[in-house]
């Protein structure tokens, strides 16, 4: 039986090495709930190592991609109530692990697929993911300060990292929502497109991904991820052994086949296009 197949919240669709993962409470426009966290972070932990799934596009059932955090399950219930400490515990660690800790480092590109709204505590898995393409319509919002609160958990570093200042605390401050055009103007996504391109696109980038040497994208991503905190000399030496590592994981031998192919075969040019696998 297949690992998601009692999942309530999320829905998970493998095809040709894509794996489309839906957060699917669209009557509560996918609000992030207790249950709904624990799936995903099943889910994360299950796909690191699906040797079916080269790829993750991540999105929303119905009209949103992601609310935020569910406001009545996560804040009016757990709070303030000490039966509720402990499951507060445990869901607050699930949330944290799958939006961040599992998906930023996850393996493989992650591709979030914006559909919708996306408010609050949507901010960190969207920044997690590797690429961001969104529908022209789709809403953004920092909404925390219309509620009264910050923007907390990871949201304001994940937003900080990804955005220039001026617009991290014009948009945090204001909570002004904006569309996909401007998220793209300020560096949150990679893409706007009109809505009824957005599958189309992101399955273009998709498999583009898919294609290419797994153990060359994985330590590329990690390469580029982990030296954004380091001194340029912790990075230097970083990078010396990640690409040892590399040589050793890469079962396909990607160095050696992606330059004889160049040099010897003469059948492909690097700076164009990758090595035919
Ligand atoms: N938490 C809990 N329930 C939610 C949330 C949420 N974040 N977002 C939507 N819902 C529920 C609504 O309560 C409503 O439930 P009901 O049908 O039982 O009354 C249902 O989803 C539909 O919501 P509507 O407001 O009727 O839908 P509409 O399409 O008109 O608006 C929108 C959608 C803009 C997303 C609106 O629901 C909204 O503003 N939601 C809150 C967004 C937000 O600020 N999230 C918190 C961010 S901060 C954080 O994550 C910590």
């Amino acid at each position: 039986m297949a690992f998601y197949s009692n999942y309530k919240n999320v829905l998970v669709d493998k095809k040709d090495g894509i794996t489309t993962v839906t957060l699917n409470r669209p009557e509560k426009r996918n609000a992030m709930s207790p249950d709904l966290d624990e799936e995903m972070l099943d889910c994360i932990l299950n796909l690191e190592a699906d040797a079916e799934t080269l790829v993750v596009v991540l999105t929303g059932a119905g009209p949103a991609w992601c609310a935020g955090m569910d406001l009545k399950l996560y804040f009016r219930e757990l709070e303030g109530d000490p039966a509720n400490a402990a499951k507060h515990v445990r869901t607050e660690w699930a949330t944290h692990q799958w939006r961040w800790h599992r998906l930023y480092n996850f393996p493989k590109p992650t591709i979030a697929m914006v559909n919708g709204f996306c408010f609050g505590g949507a901010f960190t898995q969207l920044v997690a993911c590797d690429f961001a393409i969104a529908a022209n319509s789709a809403t953004f919002g920092l909404s925390e300060v219309n509620w009264g609160v910050i923007p907390g958990g990871l949201v304001s570093k994940a937003f900080n990292a990804a955005v220039n200042y001026r617009d991290a605390l014009y948009y945090s401050i204001t909570g002004k929502p904006f569309q996909g055009p401007e998220a793209v103007r300020m560096g949150l996504i990679n893409e706007s497109v009109p809505d009824e391109r957005l599958h189309d696109e992101v399955m273009i980038l998709a498999r583009q991904l898919a294609s290419l040497n797994p153990e060359a994208v994985r330590a590329t991503k990690q390469a580029i991820k982990a030296t954004r905190e380091m001194t340029i000399e912790q990075a230097h030496e970083y990078l010396i052994a990640k690409n040892g590592q590399l040589s050793h994981r890469d079962r396909e031998g990607g160095y050696y086949q992606g330059i004889s192919k160049f040099i010897d075969a003469k059948a492909y040019r690097p700076g164009l296009e990758p090595y035919p696998r």
